[in-house]
C-alpha cells in the first residue's frame, strides 16, 4: 500500500516526496513491481496546499498506472467538493474537473469521507470517477454521546445539505441561505439566514456538519440554538479547517467542538482510520 508522507501521523510513509529547487514536485512510488496487476490503495491527503497535493496525487496515480497497478486513491477530504454547481455564468465546475483529472491520472476509485456533493454514504460516480463515500456521522455521534454521560442528545444539522448525517438519529435540519459573493478577491458567499423550525429548549444538542471551514455556519447555528434555550451544545464535523480563528470562537461559544483527523487539528478527536479498516478500505 503506497503511503504518502502526509499520512505519517497514521501510517508509515513509503512514497518519496521532494521538491525540485524551482518548486516542482518530485514523487517516487516504491515497490511498484510487486503491485503489478493488482489493485493498490494509495493513501494521500489532498489538503492542505490542495493544488500541490492534487498534482502530487496525479503523479502517484500515473506512476502506478504505468507500472500496471490499479490504484485506489484514499483521500479523506476531497478539495473543491463545494464547487459542484454553477451559480454565475462562466464559473468553473471545479469538483467535476478534479474527479475527471483523478480518473485520467489513473484512479480506479476514490475512497473519501462525507464528500460534500454526494449527500449519502456508499458508492457513486462523479466526473467519470468511481467514488466510495464513507460517512463519519456514526463515529462522531457516538463520541458526542460520551460527552453527555448518558443524557438525551438531539443531533441536528445546520443546513439541509448535511441532513443525511443526522437523519439516522431522528435529527432535524436548520435552513441556511447564502447570499451573493462578497466584493473583493475572496470567493465567499455570506450567510443571509439560518433558521430553525424545531424546538431545542432544555435539550442537549449536537450540531453536526460535513465541514467547518470559516466556522460561519457553525457559529450562527450555535448562537441560534443557545438563543432557543438549548442546555448543552456540542459541535462536530467530519472535516475541520477552522479558518479565521473559528476554533477559538467556537470553543468560547459552545460546550465542546470536535472533528475527525481527516485534516489534523487540535480537536481531531475521532480517528477515521478504524472506520475505513472496519469496511476493508484501509
Ligand atoms: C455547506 O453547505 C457545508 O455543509 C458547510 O456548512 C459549510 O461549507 C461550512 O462552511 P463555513 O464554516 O465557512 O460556514
Amino acid at each position: 500500500m503506497p503511503i504518502s508522507p502526509n499520512f505519517s501521523d497514521l501510517m508509515k510513509p513509503d512514497i518519496e516526496m521532494k521538491a525540485f529547487p524551482d518548486g516542482d514536485s518530485y514523487v517516487r512510488v516504491m515497490g511498484t513491481g510487486e503491485l503489478k496487476g493488482k489493485e493498490a490503495r494509495v493513501f494521500h491527503r489532498l489538503y492542505p496546499e490542495q493544488d500541490k497535493a492534487i498534482f502530487q496525487a496525479m503523479l502517484m496515480l500515473d506512476t502506478l498506472r504505468k507500472a500496471g497497478v490499479k490504484p485506489v486513491l484514499v483521500s479523506p477530504y476531497l478539495p473543491y467538493c463545494r464547487q459542484d454547481k454553477i451559480f454565475l455564468e462562466g464559473e468553473a465546475l471545479s469538483a467535476e474537473l478534479l474527479c475527471r483529472l483523478l480518473k485520467f491520472a489513473g484512479a480506479e476509485r476514490l475512497v473519501t469521507l462525507d464528500c460534500h456533493f454526494l449527500k449519502k454514504e456508499g458508492r457513486a460516480e462523479y466526473g467519470g470517477l468511481a467514488i466510495e463515500n464513507v460517512s463519519m456521522g456514526n463515529a462522531l455521534v457516538e463520541h458526542a454521546k460520551a460527552k453527555v454521560e448518558g443524557e438525551q442528545l438531539d443531533v441536528i444539522s445546520p443546513d439541509v445539505g448535511a441532513s443525511y448525517l443526522v437523519e439516522a438519529y431522528g435529527g432535524k435540519s436548520m435552513e441556511k441561505v447564502r447570499g451573493a459573493y462578497a466584493e473583493g478577491k475572496e470567493a465567499y458567499r455570506k450567510i443571509e439566514k439560518l433558521e430553525r423550525g424545531f424546538e431545542v429548549k432544555g435539550k442537549n444538542v449536537l450540531i453536526l456538519d460535513d465541514m467547518i471551514s470559516t466556522g460561519g455556519t457553525m457559529i450562527r447555528a450555535v448562537e441560534n440554538v443557545k438563543k432557543g434555550g438549548a442546555k448543552k451544545v456540542l459541535c462536530a464535523a467530519t472535516h475541520g479547517f477552522f479558518l479565521k480563528g473559528s476554533l477559538e470562537k467556537l470553543r468560547a461559544a459552545c460546550d465542546g467542538v470536535f472533528v475527525t483527523n481527516s485534516i489534523p487539528s487540535p480537536v481531531s478527536e475521532v480517528d477515521f482510520l478504524p472506520v475505513l479498516k472496519e469496511r476493508g478500505l484501509a
